[in-house]
Protein backbone atom coordinates (compact mmCIF):
# COMPACT_ATOMS: atom_id res chain seq x y z
CA UNK A 1 0.00 0.00 0.00
CA UNK A 2 1.37 3.59 -0.91
CA UNK A 3 1.11 6.25 2.05
CA UNK A 4 0.15 9.13 -0.04
CA UNK A 5 -2.42 7.45 -3.19
CA UNK A 6 -4.44 10.91 -3.42
CA UNK A 7 -3.09 10.09 -7.28
CA UNK A 8 -4.18 7.12 -7.19
CA UNK A 9 -7.76 7.68 -5.73
CA UNK A 10 -8.31 10.64 -8.56
CA UNK A 11 -7.08 8.32 -11.54
CA UNK A 12 -9.85 5.83 -9.90
CA UNK A 13 -12.42 8.78 -10.15
CA UNK A 14 -12.38 8.60 -6.29
CA UNK A 15 -13.18 11.87 -4.14
CA UNK A 16 -10.44 13.39 -2.66
CA UNK A 17 -10.02 16.33 0.16
CA UNK A 18 -7.53 18.14 -2.38
CA UNK A 19 -6.43 17.33 -5.70
CA UNK A 20 -3.15 15.42 -6.41
CA UNK A 21 -0.53 17.45 -7.97
CA UNK A 22 3.00 16.64 -10.00
CA UNK A 23 4.75 18.35 -12.66
CA UNK A 24 5.69 16.82 -16.16
CA UNK A 25 9.22 16.70 -16.25
CA UNK A 26 9.76 17.53 -12.56
CA UNK A 27 12.80 15.17 -12.54
CA UNK A 28 15.52 16.96 -13.85
CA UNK A 29 16.08 20.21 -15.67
CA UNK A 30 15.30 23.55 -13.10
CA UNK A 31 17.06 21.44 -9.79
CA UNK A 32 20.21 23.28 -8.75
CA UNK A 33 21.61 19.13 -7.67
CA UNK A 34 20.33 17.68 -11.12
CA UNK A 35 22.26 20.65 -12.54
CA UNK A 36 25.44 19.43 -10.43
CA UNK A 37 25.03 15.53 -12.20
CA UNK A 38 24.44 17.06 -15.46
CA UNK A 39 28.18 18.52 -15.68
CA UNK A 40 29.09 14.74 -14.43
CA UNK A 41 27.53 12.50 -16.31
CA UNK A 42 25.70 13.24 -19.73
CA UNK A 43 22.31 12.03 -20.66
CA UNK A 44 22.28 8.74 -21.75
CA UNK A 45 24.82 7.53 -18.63
CA UNK A 46 22.40 9.52 -16.28
CA UNK A 47 19.25 7.68 -18.23
CA UNK A 48 21.32 4.33 -17.80
CA UNK A 49 22.77 4.14 -14.43
CA UNK A 50 19.84 2.91 -12.35
CA UNK A 51 21.86 4.76 -9.14
CA UNK A 52 21.44 7.96 -10.84
CA UNK A 53 18.04 7.23 -12.35
CA UNK A 54 16.70 6.58 -8.72
CA UNK A 55 18.50 9.29 -6.91
CA UNK A 56 17.31 12.25 -10.03
CA UNK A 57 13.64 10.64 -9.88
CA UNK A 58 13.10 10.93 -5.78
CA UNK A 59 15.24 14.70 -6.13
CA UNK A 60 11.78 16.65 -6.83
CA UNK A 61 9.91 14.42 -4.38
CA UNK A 62 12.44 15.30 -1.09
CA UNK A 63 13.03 18.64 -2.56
CA UNK A 64 9.56 20.36 -3.47
CA UNK A 65 6.80 17.58 -2.75
CA UNK A 66 4.40 16.17 -5.47
CA UNK A 67 2.55 13.52 -4.57
CA UNK A 68 3.67 11.25 -7.77
CA UNK A 69 7.09 10.28 -8.97
CA UNK A 70 7.97 9.90 -12.20
CA UNK A 71 10.95 7.68 -13.60
CA UNK A 72 14.23 9.38 -15.17
CA UNK A 73 14.57 8.56 -18.08
CA UNK A 74 13.55 9.62 -21.89
CA UNK A 75 10.80 8.51 -24.61
CA UNK A 76 14.22 8.10 -26.73
CA UNK A 77 15.63 4.87 -25.13
CA UNK A 78 12.89 3.21 -27.12
CA UNK A 79 13.82 3.34 -30.84
CA UNK A 80 17.77 2.98 -29.35
CA UNK A 81 16.67 -0.38 -28.28
CA UNK A 82 14.83 -1.05 -31.76
CA UNK A 83 18.55 -0.34 -33.41
CA UNK A 84 18.15 3.48 -34.09
CA UNK A 85 20.64 5.63 -33.28
CA UNK A 86 20.00 8.28 -30.75
CA UNK A 87 22.51 11.40 -29.42
CA UNK A 88 21.64 13.87 -27.34
CA UNK A 89 23.25 16.67 -28.50
CA UNK A 90 23.87 19.59 -25.93
CA UNK A 91 22.08 22.98 -26.21
CA UNK A 92 20.20 20.58 -29.55
CA UNK A 93 18.89 18.13 -27.82
CA UNK A 94 17.77 14.57 -29.73
CA UNK A 95 19.68 14.15 -32.85
CA UNK A 96 19.70 10.82 -34.64
CA UNK A 97 22.47 10.61 -37.33
CA UNK A 98 20.55 7.96 -39.36
CA UNK A 99 16.92 9.02 -39.53
CA UNK A 100 14.87 6.96 -41.48
CA UNK A 101 13.62 7.92 -44.60
CA UNK A 102 12.62 4.67 -46.68
CA UNK A 103 11.03 1.34 -46.34
CA UNK A 104 14.26 -0.05 -46.62
CA UNK A 105 15.21 1.62 -43.27
CA UNK A 106 12.02 0.48 -41.26
CA UNK A 107 12.38 -2.95 -42.72
CA UNK A 108 16.13 -2.83 -40.19
CA UNK A 109 13.96 -1.33 -37.54
CA UNK A 110 13.58 -3.98 -34.93
CA UNK A 111 10.93 -5.22 -32.22
CA UNK A 112 13.67 -5.84 -29.44
CA UNK A 113 13.94 -8.02 -26.67
CA UNK A 114 12.79 -5.66 -23.49
CA UNK A 115 15.24 -7.35 -20.73
CA UNK A 116 17.95 -7.57 -22.91
CA UNK A 117 17.88 -4.17 -24.26
CA UNK A 118 16.01 -1.86 -21.77
CA UNK A 119 16.81 -4.44 -18.25
CA UNK A 120 18.57 -0.96 -17.64
CA UNK A 121 15.30 1.06 -16.73
CA UNK A 122 13.95 -1.90 -14.87
CA UNK A 123 16.63 -1.67 -12.62
CA UNK A 124 16.05 1.58 -12.46
CA UNK A 125 12.06 1.44 -11.75
CA UNK A 126 12.84 -1.52 -9.09
CA UNK A 127 15.75 0.41 -7.38
CA UNK A 128 13.68 3.59 -7.24
CA UNK A 129 10.15 1.38 -5.18
CA UNK A 130 12.83 0.71 -2.80
CA UNK A 131 14.08 4.19 -2.66
CA UNK A 132 10.67 5.49 -2.10
CA UNK A 133 9.69 3.07 -0.16
CA UNK A 134 5.93 3.51 -0.56
CA UNK A 135 5.90 7.45 0.03
CA UNK A 136 3.71 8.10 -3.39
CA UNK A 137 3.45 6.50 -6.45
CA UNK A 138 5.88 6.35 -9.09
CA UNK A 139 4.67 6.79 -13.14
CA UNK A 140 6.27 5.20 -15.97
CA UNK A 141 6.10 6.51 -19.16
CA UNK A 142 6.80 6.06 -23.05
CA UNK A 143 6.14 8.12 -26.32
CA UNK A 144 3.07 7.59 -28.49
CA UNK A 145 4.48 5.71 -31.52
CA UNK A 146 3.38 8.80 -33.30
CA UNK A 147 6.16 10.69 -31.33
CA UNK A 148 8.50 8.43 -31.27
CA UNK A 149 8.44 8.10 -35.93
CA UNK A 150 8.36 12.23 -35.44
CA UNK A 151 12.25 11.89 -33.90
CA UNK A 152 12.96 8.59 -35.85
CA UNK A 153 12.45 10.11 -39.28
CA UNK A 154 12.90 14.19 -38.66
CA UNK A 155 15.92 13.25 -37.04
CA UNK A 156 15.74 16.18 -34.68
CA UNK A 157 13.44 17.94 -33.05
CA UNK A 158 11.73 20.46 -35.15
CA UNK A 159 8.74 23.49 -35.31
CA UNK A 160 6.60 21.18 -37.85
CA UNK A 161 8.21 17.66 -37.81
CA UNK A 162 7.40 18.23 -41.77
CA UNK A 163 9.73 15.79 -43.10
CA UNK A 164 8.33 13.11 -40.82
CA UNK A 165 5.07 14.25 -42.09
CA UNK A 166 6.14 13.91 -45.65
CA UNK A 167 6.91 10.38 -44.98
CA UNK A 168 3.54 9.53 -43.32
CA UNK A 169 1.88 11.06 -46.29
CA UNK A 170 4.08 9.71 -49.13
CA UNK A 171 4.75 6.45 -47.86
CA UNK A 172 2.21 5.24 -45.49
CA UNK A 173 2.58 2.06 -45.99
CA UNK A 174 6.11 1.92 -44.48
CA UNK A 175 5.01 4.73 -41.73
CA UNK A 176 2.40 1.98 -40.49
CA UNK A 177 4.89 -0.51 -40.69
CA UNK A 178 7.19 1.61 -38.48
CA UNK A 179 4.40 2.76 -36.19
CA UNK A 180 2.97 -1.19 -35.56
CA UNK A 181 6.88 -1.65 -34.53
CA UNK A 182 7.28 0.84 -32.46
CA UNK A 183 3.29 -0.14 -30.75
CA UNK A 184 4.44 -3.67 -29.93
CA UNK A 185 7.68 -2.68 -28.71
CA UNK A 186 5.98 0.11 -26.55
CA UNK A 187 3.09 -2.95 -25.57
CA UNK A 188 6.00 -4.93 -24.23
CA UNK A 189 8.41 -2.23 -22.86
CA UNK A 190 5.91 -1.06 -20.87
CA UNK A 191 4.46 -4.24 -19.71
CA UNK A 192 7.78 -4.76 -18.51
CA UNK A 193 7.73 -1.61 -16.40
CA UNK A 194 4.56 -2.68 -14.57
CA UNK A 195 6.23 -6.29 -13.97
CA UNK A 196 9.04 -4.02 -12.00
CA UNK A 197 6.66 -2.46 -10.26
CA UNK A 198 5.65 1.25 -11.63
CA UNK A 199 1.80 2.78 -10.22
CA UNK A 200 1.00 4.15 -13.29
CA UNK A 201 1.70 4.56 -17.04
CA UNK A 202 1.52 7.98 -18.99
CA UNK A 203 1.85 7.93 -22.91
CA UNK A 204 3.62 11.16 -23.66
CA UNK A 205 1.98 12.21 -27.06
CA UNK A 206 4.15 15.54 -27.41
CA UNK A 207 3.58 16.07 -31.09
CA UNK A 208 0.35 14.85 -31.48
CA UNK A 209 -1.16 18.31 -32.29
CA UNK A 210 0.70 18.16 -35.77
CA UNK A 211 -1.65 16.29 -36.84
CA UNK A 212 -4.76 17.63 -38.33
CA UNK A 213 -8.00 16.13 -36.97
CA UNK A 214 -8.58 13.63 -39.54
CA UNK A 215 -5.13 12.41 -39.49
CA UNK A 216 -4.74 12.36 -36.42
CA UNK A 217 -6.87 9.22 -35.90
CA UNK A 218 -4.93 7.27 -38.69
CA UNK A 219 -1.29 8.01 -37.48
CA UNK A 220 -1.38 8.95 -33.67
CA UNK A 221 -4.42 7.90 -31.96
CA UNK A 222 -5.15 4.39 -33.37
CA UNK A 223 -1.48 2.64 -32.43
CA UNK A 224 -2.11 5.13 -28.88
CA UNK A 225 -5.93 2.81 -28.54
CA UNK A 226 -3.44 -0.22 -28.94
CA UNK A 227 -1.11 0.25 -25.86
CA UNK A 228 -4.04 1.14 -23.77
CA UNK A 229 -6.35 -1.58 -24.55
CA UNK A 230 -3.25 -3.51 -23.55
CA UNK A 231 -2.50 -2.34 -20.49
CA UNK A 232 -5.93 -1.20 -18.92
CA UNK A 233 -6.50 -4.04 -17.29
CA UNK A 234 -3.26 -4.35 -15.28
CA UNK A 235 -2.74 -0.56 -14.87
CA UNK A 236 -4.22 2.79 -14.72
CA UNK A 237 -2.98 4.81 -18.03
CA UNK A 238 -2.87 8.50 -19.03
CA UNK A 239 -2.67 10.06 -22.33
CA UNK A 240 -1.50 13.16 -22.78
CA UNK A 241 -1.88 14.44 -25.84
CA UNK A 242 -0.01 17.75 -25.98
CA UNK A 243 -2.21 20.50 -28.57
CA UNK A 244 -4.94 16.84 -28.83
CA UNK A 245 -8.04 18.68 -27.58
CA UNK A 246 -9.89 18.06 -30.93
CA UNK A 247 -9.13 14.20 -29.97
CA UNK A 248 -10.28 14.41 -26.42
CA UNK A 249 -13.70 12.75 -26.91
CA UNK A 250 -12.47 9.73 -28.46
CA UNK A 251 -9.60 9.43 -25.90
CA UNK A 252 -12.01 9.62 -23.16
CA UNK A 253 -13.83 6.03 -24.35
CA UNK A 254 -10.09 4.79 -24.83
CA UNK A 255 -10.10 2.86 -21.88
CA UNK A 256 -7.41 5.73 -20.19
CA UNK A 257 -7.83 6.58 -16.67
CA UNK A 258 -7.45 10.04 -17.36
CA UNK A 259 -6.25 12.85 -19.79
CA UNK A 260 -3.90 15.06 -20.01
CA UNK A 261 -4.79 18.84 -21.56
CA UNK A 262 -2.27 21.45 -22.19
CA UNK A 263 -2.85 25.16 -21.95
CA UNK A 264 -4.82 25.98 -24.68
CA UNK A 265 -8.07 24.64 -24.19
CA UNK A 266 -9.87 25.97 -20.89
CA UNK A 267 -10.77 23.39 -18.55
CA UNK A 268 -14.45 24.07 -18.67
CA UNK A 269 -13.78 22.88 -22.52
CA UNK A 270 -12.00 20.34 -21.79
CA UNK A 271 -14.80 18.91 -19.21
CA UNK A 272 -17.39 19.29 -22.41
CA UNK A 273 -15.43 17.78 -24.95
CA UNK A 274 -14.01 14.20 -22.88
CA UNK A 275 -17.76 14.12 -21.69
CA UNK A 276 -17.16 15.05 -17.48
CA UNK A 277 -16.77 11.73 -16.31
CA UNK A 278 -12.88 10.59 -16.77
CA UNK A 279 -10.55 12.27 -14.86
CA UNK A 280 -8.38 15.04 -16.13
CA UNK A 281 -4.84 16.13 -15.69
CA UNK A 282 -3.40 19.99 -16.62
CA UNK A 283 -3.17 22.41 -17.57
CA UNK A 284 -1.06 25.31 -15.91
CA UNK A 285 1.05 27.10 -18.75
CA UNK A 286 4.85 26.33 -18.36
CA UNK A 287 5.51 30.15 -18.63
CA UNK A 288 3.63 31.17 -15.76
CA UNK A 289 5.75 29.49 -13.34
CA UNK A 290 7.56 32.59 -14.09
CA UNK A 291 5.33 34.52 -12.26
CA UNK A 292 5.92 35.29 -8.45
CA UNK A 293 4.76 32.65 -6.10
CA UNK A 294 1.78 34.59 -4.81
CA UNK A 295 0.30 34.63 -8.53
CA UNK A 296 1.29 31.37 -8.79
CA UNK A 297 -1.10 30.52 -5.76
CA UNK A 298 -3.87 32.07 -6.82
CA UNK A 299 -3.70 30.82 -10.41
CA UNK A 300 -3.86 27.60 -9.13
CA UNK A 301 -6.52 27.81 -6.62
CA UNK A 302 -8.62 29.24 -9.59
CA UNK A 303 -7.68 26.31 -12.31
CA UNK A 304 -8.68 23.87 -9.34
CA UNK A 305 -12.17 25.63 -9.12
CA UNK A 306 -12.36 25.29 -12.57
CA UNK A 307 -11.45 21.81 -13.25
CA UNK A 308 -13.25 20.86 -9.64
CA UNK A 309 -11.47 18.99 -6.95
CA UNK A 310 -11.99 15.31 -8.01
CA UNK A 311 -11.15 13.45 -10.83
CA UNK A 312 -8.95 15.90 -11.74
CA UNK A 313 -5.01 15.81 -11.30
CA UNK A 314 -3.10 19.03 -10.95
CA UNK A 315 0.00 19.31 -13.36
CA UNK A 316 1.58 21.94 -15.77
CA UNK A 317 0.44 21.71 -19.47
CA UNK A 318 3.33 20.58 -21.01
CA UNK A 319 7.19 20.19 -19.42
CA UNK A 320 8.32 22.07 -16.58
CA UNK A 321 10.88 25.14 -18.36
CA UNK A 322 14.76 24.60 -17.48
CA UNK A 323 15.57 28.27 -15.89
CA UNK A 324 12.03 27.95 -13.26
CA UNK A 325 13.02 29.20 -10.39
CA UNK A 326 12.92 26.51 -7.04
CA UNK A 327 10.61 28.68 -5.08
CA UNK A 328 8.19 28.70 -7.78
CA UNK A 329 7.91 25.11 -8.36
CA UNK A 330 7.54 24.64 -4.40
CA UNK A 331 4.69 27.14 -4.81
CA UNK A 332 2.89 25.24 -7.15
CA UNK A 333 2.52 22.18 -5.69
CA UNK A 334 2.12 24.38 -2.25
CA UNK A 335 -0.77 25.99 -3.92
CA UNK A 336 -2.40 22.36 -4.65
CA UNK A 337 -1.65 21.25 -0.74
CA UNK A 338 -2.81 24.32 0.40
CA UNK A 339 -6.36 24.44 -1.73
CA UNK A 340 -9.78 24.62 0.34
CA UNK A 341 -13.14 23.72 -1.65
CA UNK A 342 -14.60 27.10 -1.85
O1 LIG B 1 10.28 14.36 -15.25
C1 LIG B 1 11.21 14.05 -16.00
O2 LIG B 1 12.00 14.87 -16.52
C2 LIG B 1 11.38 12.58 -16.22
C3 LIG B 1 12.23 12.24 -17.30
C4 LIG B 1 11.88 12.65 -18.70
C5 LIG B 1 12.88 13.14 -19.60
N1 LIG B 1 12.34 13.18 -20.83
C6 LIG B 1 14.26 13.50 -19.21
C7 LIG B 1 15.04 14.40 -20.09
C8 LIG B 1 10.70 12.51 -19.42
C9 LIG B 1 9.32 12.12 -18.93
C10 LIG B 1 11.00 12.82 -20.77
C11 LIG B 1 10.02 12.72 -21.85
C12 LIG B 1 10.35 13.27 -23.15
N2 LIG B 1 11.55 13.28 -23.80
C13 LIG B 1 9.38 13.81 -24.03
C14 LIG B 1 7.92 13.89 -23.74
C15 LIG B 1 7.59 14.99 -22.82
C16 LIG B 1 7.66 16.35 -23.43
O3 LIG B 1 8.37 17.20 -22.88
O4 LIG B 1 6.98 16.56 -24.45
C17 LIG B 1 10.06 14.22 -25.19
C18 LIG B 1 9.43 14.89 -26.39
C19 LIG B 1 11.42 13.87 -25.05
C20 LIG B 1 12.52 14.04 -26.04
C21 LIG B 1 13.61 14.89 -25.49
N3 LIG B 1 14.52 14.49 -24.55
C22 LIG B 1 13.91 16.22 -25.85
C23 LIG B 1 13.12 17.05 -26.84
C24 LIG B 1 15.03 16.61 -25.10
C25 LIG B 1 15.84 17.88 -25.19
C26 LIG B 1 15.26 19.07 -24.64
C27 LIG B 1 14.69 18.97 -23.25
O5 LIG B 1 15.36 19.30 -22.28
O6 LIG B 1 13.51 18.60 -23.16
C28 LIG B 1 15.36 15.53 -24.27
C29 LIG B 1 16.45 15.50 -23.29
C30 LIG B 1 16.03 15.30 -21.89
N4 LIG B 1 15.17 14.34 -21.44
C31 LIG B 1 16.49 16.05 -20.79
C32 LIG B 1 15.88 15.48 -19.63
C33 LIG B 1 16.08 15.89 -18.21
C34 LIG B 1 17.46 17.23 -20.86
C35 LIG B 1 18.82 16.88 -21.32
C36 LIG B 1 19.78 16.61 -20.21
O7 LIG B 1 19.39 16.53 -19.03
O8 LIG B 1 20.97 16.45 -20.53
Amino acid sequence: MINNDLFLKALNGETVERPPVWMMRQAGRYLPDFMKLKDKYDFFTRCRTPELATEITVMPIRQIGPDAAILFSDILVVPQAMNIEVEMKPGLGPWLPNPIRTGADVEKVIVPNIEETLGYVLDAVKMTKKELNNEVPLIGFAGSPWTILCYAVQGQGSKNFDIAKKFCFTNPVAAHALLQKITDTTIAYLKAKVAAGVDAIQIFDSWGGMLSPTDYPIFSFNYIQQIVDALKDEIPVIVFGKGCWFALNDMARSGASALGVDWTCSPRNARYLSGGEITLQGNFDPARLYSPPAEIKKMVHQMIDEFGKDRYIVNLGHGILPDIPVENAKAFIEAVKEYRPR
